[in-house]
């Protein structure tokens, strides 16, 4: 697979009020959130050149950072016009969308009283988080690490440092020929997929793990809300391994990987179906609405 390098790229970033050219866009290397991991961000997708659930998505950052003990210095609204402006600058209507705020290189130590909140927001075209193998069906392996406790990391917030068990667990699973990895949390409970939720279709019900230490995905809270008026019922509760198997059908959710169906989960099969197609197209069809339309759509 070949990868045009982050850093080489055409187009602008906003970053702290200013569009820089985009290979410009370079942070020093002590800055404290690349040593200590105190940045947050998000990732959003636009559809026909609108911002599927901005604000929810800019309130989930600021609270992410309010989570981590910092206030990023702009309102939900200044932030949502820099996300559009952005947005307009790169002549695309179908993109991803990536804020990150993190500490500045003011002070380099556990401590990090006097650093300055920074904020970036780039735009690129970013098809789906499976590419080609999304339509087939994608194949989990289980990750060698646990999703941990809320007491022992900021479970709810978007949170840089999080993901580092969530490469781990994606590079392990990889290796063996998966696409994702499926998380447990340290109870052994079923969690999510890496970088999304994860529903499973039971007699005719939708299952899905409580999210008490895992993101409360906005494309998860959308597509129950879509089931709902499907009248399809949503059951979340504790999901442990051994009741995968009497799912008929299992798909992903999220911003990235949108409702993706699963074909396999280590040893068991599955076969996307009726709920998971019916779904794919409704979360296809609400995307492509205006925001008025989305909120009408959803209340
Ligand atoms: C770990 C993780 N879980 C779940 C999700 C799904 O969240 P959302 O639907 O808000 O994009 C994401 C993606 O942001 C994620 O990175």
């Amino acid at each position: 697979m070949s990868l045009v390098p982050f850093d080489d790229r055409d187009g602008s970033i906003w970053w702290d009020g200013e569009m820089l050219p985009w290979r410009d866009a370079k942070l020093h290397v002590l800055s404290h959130g690349l040593h200590y991991a105190s940045a947050v961000f998000e990732g959003e997708r636009a559809y026909a050149g609108h911002i599927f659930r901005l604000r929810e998505h800019t309130d989930r950052l600021i609270e992410s950072g309010r989570i981590l003990g910092f206030e990023i210095p702009y309102s939900a609204q200044e932030i949502d016009d820099a996300s559009n402006q952005v947005l307009a600058a790169s002549g695309l209507s179908d993109a991803y969308i990536r804020p990150l705020a993190w500490r500045g290189a003011e002070q380099l130590s556990v401590s990090a009283q006097q650093t300055k909140i920074h904020l970036m927001i780039a735009v690129w075209a970013w098809p789906n988080l499976f590419g080609a193998d999304r339509m087939k069906g994608v194949r989990l392996g289980m990750a060698p690490w646990k999703r941990p406790h809320p007491e022992t990391a900021p479970t709810r917030a978007k949170a840089s440092g999080l993901y580092m068990i969530g490469t781990m667990s994606k590079h392990h699973v990889e290796a063996q020929g998966f696409n994702d990895a499926l998380m447990l949390d340290w109870r052994g409970q079923v969690t999510e997929a890496t970088g999304a939720n994860i529903f499973f279709v039971m007699n005719g019900e939708i299952h899905t793990p409580i999210p008490d230490c895992f993101l409360d995905g906005i494309t998860r809270r959308t597509v129950m809300r879509l089931a709902e008026k499907r009248q399809i019922p949503v059951i979340e509760r504790v999901i442990m391994p051994d009741e995968m198997k009497h799912a008929t059908e299992a798909f992903l959710v999220g911003t990235a990987a949108e409702v993706t169906p699963i074909r396999q989960i280590e040893a068991l099969d599955f076969t996307p179906g009726h709920i998971t197609e019916t779904l794919m197209a409704d979360y296809e069809a609400l995307v492509r609405m205006t925001p008025e339309q989305v909120r009408g759509s959803l209340t």
